[in-house]
Order: C-alpha cells, then sequence, then structure tokens
C-alpha cells in the first residue's frame, strides 16, 4: 500500500547492485511513494547489467560514479540535479565494500592499503557525497541523508573485521555533518543500522547464515528484512520525520537491546546437550 509520502520529492540512490541489494528494495519502495531519482554504482557494478532492469522499472537514469572519486561525486550530483530538474530532496547512501573481509585477511592480519580502501569506501565516501552537495548547494531544506549501518559499530561481532572500524567511522561522519547541515540548511543526516540481511555485501560476512539464524532468535521482532528497511528509508526521506537527525537509528527487531533471549537459550541448550558425552 502506497501513501505518497515522496510525492513530489527528487533523491539519488546508491549501492543498487542486484534484486537483493537493499538500496534495489529502497528503489522501488520510493517510486511506489511518488519519488523521482537517479540511481548510481561504480561502472563496474553497471556493467553487470541487472541495473536497467531497476531503471526500466522506476524510470529512474542511471549515472556511474565511484562514490569514493569527489570529481565524479561532482559530475553526479550536478547532472541529478539536472535531469530531475531541481535541488535533491533525500540520497540513500548504500554502500560497503572491504578487500580485506573478501581475500580472507583477519583483523589481526590486515593489510593496511585494504584497510584504507575499507574505510574510503565505505565510510569517507560518505563525507565526500556530503561534501559535494553542500559545496554545489545541491540538498533542498528539510532534505534526509541516510546511510546503512551495522550494529557492529558499537559492539564486536565475529567476523566483522575492518568493516566494524568502517561503521563507526560512518556513524560519526552522520554527526559531525549532520550538525553542520542542520544548523546551516536544515537538512538531516542520520544512519539506519540495519540487521544482517542475506545481499551481495551480507554474504561476505563470515558465518552469515549462523549470524542470521543467532539474531532472529535474539530479536524479538525477528531480523528486519531489507523490503522493512526500504519502508523505514522511506520514512526517513519523508516530512514525517523533520526533527530527526545526528542519530544512529537501529532497525533490528530490537537486537540491539537484547542480552539474552529465550529462544537463543534454548538454541544453546542444544547444542550443550549434543557434547554431553562426547
Ligand atoms: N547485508 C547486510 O547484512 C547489511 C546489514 C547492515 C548494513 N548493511 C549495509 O547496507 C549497505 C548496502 O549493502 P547491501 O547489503 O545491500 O549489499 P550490496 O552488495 O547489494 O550493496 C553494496 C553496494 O556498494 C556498492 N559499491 C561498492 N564500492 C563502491 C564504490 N566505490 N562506489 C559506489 N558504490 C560502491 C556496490 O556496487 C553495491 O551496489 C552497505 O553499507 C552495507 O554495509 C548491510
Amino acid at each position: 500500500m502506497a501513501y505518497n509520502l515522496l510525492k513530489g520529492k527528487r533523491g539519488i540512490i546508491f549501492g543498487a547492485l542486484n534484486d537483493q541489494s537493499i538500496a534495489w528494495k529502497v528503489a522501488l519502495k520510493a517510486h511506489e511513494e511518488g519519488a523521482k531519482f537517479t540511481l548510481t554504482n561504480t561502472p563496474v557494478a553497471l556493467r553487470m547489467g541487472e541495473m536497467d532492469e531497476l531503471s526500466k522499472v522506476t524510470g529512474a537514469e542511471i549515472i556511474p560514479a565511484d562514490a569514493t572519486d569527489v570529481d565524479q561525486l561532482e559530475e553526479l550530483v550536478s547532472k541529478s540535479m539536472e535531469i530531475l530538474g531541481g535541488k535533491i530532496d533525500f540520497i540513500l547512501h548504500s554502500i560497503g565494500m572491504s578487500p580485506n573481509v573478501r581475500k580472507g585477511l583477519t583483523y589481526d592480519k590486515l593489510n593496511y592499503d585494504y584497510y584504507h580502501k575499507t574505510l574510503d569506501i565505505s565510510a569517507l565516501s560518505f563525507h565526500k557525497v556530503l561534501l559535494v552537495c553542500r559545496k554545489l548547494d545541491a540538498i533542498t531544506e528539510w532534505g534526509s541523508v541516510v546511510a546503512l549501518s551495522y550494529v557492529a559499530a558499537q559492539r564486536t561481532l565475529y567476523g566483522y573485521n575492518d568493516m566494524a572500524d568502517a561503521k563507526s567511522l560512518l556513524e560519526s561522519i552522520a554527526r559531525s555533518f549532520g550538525y553542520i547541515y542542520g544548523r546551516d540548511k536544515k537538512i538531516r543526516v542520520n544512519t539506519i543500522s540495519q540487521s544482517p540481511t542475506m545481499t551481495t555485501a551480507g554474504s561476505g560476512v563470515k558465518g552469515i547464515d549462523r549470524l542470521l539464524d543467532f539474531s532472529e532468535r535474539m530479536s524479538p521482532l525477528g531480523n528486519a528484512s531489507a523490503d522493512d528497511c526500504a519502508n523505514y528509508c522511506v520514512v526517513m526521506f519523508s516530512d514525517l520525520t523533520r526533527k530527526v537527525t545526528m542519530q544512529n537509528l537501529f532497525h533490528d527487531g530490537g537486537f540491539s537491546s537484547m542480552g539474552m533471549s529465550l529462544r537463543a537459550m534454548d538454541q544453546y541448550d542444544k547444542s550443550f546437550n549434543d557434547c554431553v558425552g562426547d
């Protein structure tokens, strides 16, 4: 059911790679809610070809940009304003990648060039997007910028590796830029801390199946899906959340406030019983 929450709004959506991507679901929802937007991803991601399908369904133009490259971001933001016919009301930053995770290098054996890349792609790119938008005065008053984060920014989760550091930095950038952008232009900057979700980036996390099962058992409402996340993003882009800024908003079925649940304890008991006699 659509509510026209984004009727007449213009946006830029980063990070839709395939139909599992959270950004993909956000694009579908934003379209359903009446928004016009451009889609962007790296030239490599575009060559994979799946984004054309999303572009057709939503009527959104695709503009290639590497989010770590300020010049390409300037081009993207300028073109988006041109295509959409005015300043931007909302931006989704849905970007994450760790070469260390990809290469299986653990946190105590990080490659520092890769580490820089992780931070640049997954966190600094958010600063760059905000900086470029501010320089071009590209976002409307009461506009809303959202980046996607994960609870590993606050708590250590096995296997999340240097992405945990990237997410901490991402959330800090949302606060620091949120202050400046809010003070000067009444623009909101927030992060949404999403449940583990089976996507291309998600499946790179060590033991993702078990992590999904664990957080499902620990969360009173169960894991939040990519579709649920899209709904939350739309609310954050809408005028209904005008005074929410500089926040890290947990969207995780309650996981982040839990210590132990009955469902997790039951499972723990089972495995404990399995070991008896070993
Ligand atoms: N999947 C999860 O479990 C989960 C949980 C919490 C938060 N998140 C976050 O959600 C966001 C989206 O991830 P997803 O799970 O939808 O996976 P995904 O793999 O579909 O999306 C990641 C996107 O980042 C893009 N990207 C990588 N390098 C880039 C660059 N240099 N410039 C521009 N784009 C680049 C990729 O092309 C891809 O589209 C990420 O920030 C991720 O960390 C994911």
